[in-house]
């Protein structure tokens, strides 16, 4: 299969962990006999200092004309305590998810159990701990109308949601609880917001299409108690994109490091995969992050693609390294693995394809102790 794929580095660690995702498709397309074309684009803090534009117009071209793109991280300090920054990189992302309609983001959380110590949450709390959140990506207060009064006195972010918005994530988020176990909590502020009542009264006619599905609804308040305290009563969330922006962050703690966990955001046409990590600006260039999240943000990426198999055993190689201890500093400080060692390791072992041939006396020799 030929695949063209826009790939977007992005700022901090997200050139580092992306090329090894970058190998490791390349490693695919070798082994299943594929060909990607990668098509590398500028976004974030990079394009704003090359262009001045934190998404040039190019970008925007290069992604709509590829079959999925491949993001790293946006963010950089500089532009994080400057409220007088006239462009952030970050308004690269929001118009990125705008201009290619990207309004469901899909963000999975599942645990390991070689990784149970790093969770602040206890085992018998996360085992089995399997659930999606389907957040609404390009509506509500991130995309309302703005204002700030000249005096520094009085600002306003509206929050406006139609039916046809919430319809077209409702029906994603439904299909994918009918392929699981097919229970969908929707998470709303109905008691107290007019745009929460909307959502809840769409999503009941809706739910009279999905039979087999059974619905329920939460307030976001208790949902954020709920995430912590029984995070297995979950299968399918959906909610709008701010609280979907807060639960998805506190639900990432679940699995023990947010350097796991991949999203999709996906729309009608070219849909762009990414961790959900920022871009950790402290350990960036020092090849101690976590390819992990960007890595399986590869493999949603191939599942979206039709390329089943090849995303399955980019998740074996996965948990393969999770269960070897060939983990990034994150995971274990003492003996730790380099980002650039991880992703060697995973290309190994979909290059050997037959599980556990990677030789693991020569993969010990590439262990790191230096702190
Ligand atoms: C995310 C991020 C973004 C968001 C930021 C970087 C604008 O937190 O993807 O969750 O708030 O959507
Ligand atoms: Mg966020």
């Amino acid at each position: 299969m030929k695949k063209k794929i826009a790939v977007i580095f992005g700022d901090g660690i997200g050139p580092e962990v992306t090329r090894q995702s970058v190998n490791i498709l390349n490693t695919v397309a070798r082994v299943y006999l594929h060909e990607f074309e990668f098509v590398y684009c500028l976004m974030g803090a990079e394009a704003i200092d090359k262009t001045g534009n934190p998404l040039p117009d190019e970008t925007i071209t290069a992604c709509r004309n590829s079959d999925a793109v491949l993001l790293g991280a946006i963010g950089h300090p500089k532009y994080d305590h400057d409220p007088r920054a006239g462009v952030r990189p970050e308004q690269g992302l929001l118009q990125l998810r705008r201009s290619l309609q990207l309004y469901a983001n899909i963000r999975p959380v599942t645990t390991y159990p070689a990784l149970q110590r790093l969770s602040p949450l206890k085992a018998m709390q996360t085992e089995g701990v399997d659930f999606v959140i389907f957040r609404e990506l390009t509506g509500g207060i991130y995309f309302g109308k703005k204002e700030r009064d000249e005096e520094q006195t009085r600002a306003s972010d509206e929050c406006v949601y139609t039916r046809s918005e919430i319809e077209r994530i409702g029906h994603l988020a439904f299909q994918q609880a009918q392929q699981r176990r097919k229970k969908l909590t929707l998470v709303d502020k109905a008691n107290v917001l007019e745009t929460s009542r909307l959502w809840r009264k769409v999503v009941q006619e809706m739910a009279d299409g999905y039979p087999d599905v059974e619905v329920d609804y939460m307030f976001v308040d208790n949902a954020a108690m709920q995430l912590i305290v029984n995070p297995k009563q979950f299968d399918v969330i959906l909610t709008e994109n701010m609280f979907g922006d807060i639960l998805s962050d506190e639900a990432s703690v679940i699995a023990g490091s947010l350097g796991l966990l991949p999203s999709a955001s996906v729309g009608d046409g070219v849909a762009l995969f990414e961790p959900i990590h920022g871009s950790y600006p402290q350990a960036a260039g020092k090849d101690i992050a976590n390819p992990i999240g960007s890595v399986l943000s590869a493999a949603m990426m191939l599942d979206h693609l039709g390329l089943g198999t090849e995303a399955e055993v980019i998740r074996e190689a996965v948990a393969w390294t999770l269960k070897h201890n060939f983990v990034t500093r994150d995971i274990d400080p003492v003996n730790f693995y380099l980002t650039t060692t991880v992703g060697e390791l995973i290309c190994e072992y979909i290059g050997n394809k037959v599980p556990g041939q990677t030789d693991e006396q020569d993969t010990g020799l590439r262990g790191s102790t230096i702190i």
